[in-house]
């Protein structure tokens, strides 16, 4: 990305929109975090680390490491920049687990803190549509639109989307839809593995709530989270898969292409286009 010369322009407001078009619409956190000092911890805790190990491995006590002598205390943790790890992931599995019903979901999904891209977004973007649909459609994270909202698939994509459902008798009285990340990553980056990882009880869980007949997965992150493959979309669309839930019901997935990707390559949509076809046709089976 390559902004505008500020010397030749001097257009703060074109600079502006430049970002905000490239998806730099908002600062990452209300308290500013100390990089260096994240790294200089590292740094620190690295020695300390090895010489409680050898310590503890050692058959005489050795006198400490000068390097862990003269290393300077550690740094105290910064809170809000925790690294979602495996505790985390853990409660939202619990937590996932307790929610008997879609309200219950959503409320402790509200209450969860362990996913950091809860604090950078603006809402929960839990899911929009009817509970009770036979068709359930799975996208990646909400974007600026969908953070702003608090609904998944309003922007551009919602509104092709939309236009997908309508080509096959549809629309959002009749489908739910739902993000395997409900909260929107700052800039519209990839969630990371850690986060997927986090939020992946939560989308599960409200797949089994929802048990629809037919699951859509709208793109590659939804189909490799909720289908267990590292296949790519490209080998995926158009082949039926089985989501399976925890309590062991085999739900009829069919991957498609997302429909961002589809704006980006509209030459594609022909191919979701059947995609959604064979839905249909799943769902008038199954009906
Ligand atoms: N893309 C997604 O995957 N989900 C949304 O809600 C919006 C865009």
């Amino acid at each position: 990305m390559t902004a505008p010369n500020l010397d030749h322009g001097a257009d703060l407001y074109g600079l502006l929109a430049f970002y905000a078009e490239a998806g730099v619409d908002e600062a990452l956190s209300d308290e500013p975090i100390d990089r260096f000092a994240e790294a200089r911890q590292a740094v620190n805790a690295a020695p300390i680390a090895a010489a409680q190990a050898s310590e503890a491995t050692a058959p005489t006590r050795a006198a400490p490491a000068p390097a862990a002598r003269s290393a300077p205390p550690p740094m105290p943790a910064q809170p809000s920049a925790s690294v979602p790890d495996e505790a985390q992931a853990a409660l939202a599995r619990q937590l996932a687990a307790q929610a008997s019903t879609l309200d219950e979901l959503r409320q402790a999904m509200a209450g969860f803190d362990g996913c950091n891209l809860k604090f950078t977004a603006k809402n929960l973007v839990f899911a929009d549509g009817n509970p009770n649909a036979a068709l359930m459609l799975v996208g990646e994270a909400p974007g600026r639109d969908e953070d702003l909202e608090g609904l998944p698939f309003v922007g551009r994509s919602g509104q092709l989307l939309d236009r997908m459902l309508k080509a096959i008798g549809l629309d959002r009285s009749s489908a739910y839809i739902a993000n395997v990340i409900p909260w929107r990553p700052p800039g519209n980056r990839t969630p990371t593995p850690h986060e997927t990882e986090i939020c992946r009880p939560f989308i599960e869980r409200q797949i089994e709530l929802v048990n629809p007949k037919v699951l859509i997965n709208l793109g590659g992150p939804s189909a490799k989270t909720l289908l267990n493959t590292t296949e790519g979309i490209l080998r995926l669309r158009g082949n039926w898969r089985v989501h399976m839930t925890a309590s062991g019901t085999a739900i009829p997935a069919m991957p498609t292409l997302h429909p961002a990707y589809l704006l980006r390559t509209p030459a594609h949509k022909r191919l979701a286009w059947r995609d959604f076809v064979e839905a249909k046709i799943k769902l008038r089976s199954l009906a």
